[in-house]
């Protein structure tokens, strides 16, 4: 079997130090994986170290590792592009600031998929602003088709199972059909109104209609600065796990009767506009996604929905008057 060529961007990073051993360790499945790391050059001798601790885990899928600071180099070929790295919010940055650092890295990294990249390459980015990133990726990559390219918003969907499993006492495996809508950002929103406990709808099942706007969707919304006020650093773990459950499901397939939610660029679906970067409930199968058709929309999941679309839209726009799409 020809190993999968896997790019890891910011792989000395926190989210790559766990990341990169999943991976190894068959996160993906049982098809060996040769790995691509990308780092800044002053980063370059920590990755070393993360390299000696790959090879020190004697993982028998790990076919090949590749480092640098090129990302022509190193994604020649790859097969898949888990774009990771990304500028950290500096105390004195504004969100326009933040765009501007990031919008330069993911120009740069989509245009070189899109010159180097194998024909099948599926991108995802997890580097914030995720799907802000995305769309300025595959801006870049115009030979790409623009459905390759998604952001992470499996983490937060990962977050509102769980929090969905805690409430209900349910365990996880038996909850399903939940979606996160819109940014990964705090106006997303994870919704509950399609989700079913065992074959029940979830809502049914809490009886409890207040829990859901005043504690699920600011939990869900805010963990990431919950688990920085605990941890004393931001999540690492559960985004790497989540990175690896997205790219597994976008290149093997979703349960039966079920979803998960990803950042995929909009058709129109749902009212949100054409072209954005957007979570929606999808299902994958072998690399494609398609938007869960034809759910309901109430009036509450209408304005929320919306108001994480606006703040898409007002993104895109910011991005297009600094000139990085
Ligand atoms: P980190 O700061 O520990 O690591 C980031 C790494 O990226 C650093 O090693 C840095 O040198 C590298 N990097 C920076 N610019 C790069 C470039 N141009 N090319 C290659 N590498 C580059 O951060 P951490 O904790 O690993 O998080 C990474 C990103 O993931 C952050 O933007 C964070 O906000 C985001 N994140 C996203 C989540 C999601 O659910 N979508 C959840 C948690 C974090």
């Amino acid at each position: 079997m020809t190993p999968l060529r896997i790019a890891v961007t910011g792989a000395a990073g926190q989210i790559g130090y766990s990341l990169l051993f999943r991976l190894a360790a068959g996160g993906l499945g049982d098809r060996p994986i040769e790995l691509r790391l990308l780092e800044i050059t002053p980063a370059l001798k920590a990755l070393e170290g993360v390299v000696m601790e790959l090879q020190d885990g004697a993982f028998p899928l790990l076919a090949g590792v590749e480092t640098g600071d090129d990302p022509r180099a190193l994604f020649d070929g790859v097969d898949l592009a888990l774009l990771v790295g990304a500028r950290p919010r500096g105390a004195d940055m504004t969100r326009g600031d933040l765009l501007e650092a990031n919008g330069a890295i993911f120009r740069a990294q989509g245009e070189a998929l899109g010159a180097v990249a194998a024909d099948d390459v599926r991108v995802l980015a997890t580097g914030n602003p995720a799907n802000t990133n995305a769309y300025i990726a595959a801006a870049h990559a115009p030979d790409i088709p623009r459905d390759r390219f998604a952001a992470l918003t499996r983490l937060d969907h990962n977050r509102a199972v769980a929090q969905l499993a805690a409430k209900t006492g349910a365990a996880v495996s038996d909850i399903s059909r939940v979606a996160i809508w819109g940014n990964h950002s705090a106006t997303q929103y994870p919704d509950l109104t399609h989700a079913l406990v065992g074959d029940r709808p979830a809502l049914e099942v809490v009886g409890d209609a207040a829990w859901v706007e005043r504690d699920f969707i600011p939990t869900v919304a805010n963990r990431g600065t919950a688990v920085i006020e605990a941890r004393g650093s931001s999540s690492a773990a559960s985004a790497a796990s989540a990175t690896v459950d997205a790219a597994r499901d976008w290149l093997g397939r979703t349960a039966e009767g079920d979803w998960t939610s990803m950042a995929v660029v909009s058709d129109g679906s749902y009212g949100v506009p054409e072209g954005l970067v957007s979570s929606f409930p999808v299902t994958t199968r072998d690399g494609d996604w398609a938007i869960v058709p034809g759910l309901e929309i109430d009036d509450f999941s209408r304005a929320r929905i919306d108001a994480s679309a606006a703040e898409l839209a007002a993104e895109a726009e910011q991005v297009r008057a600094l000139g990085l799409v």
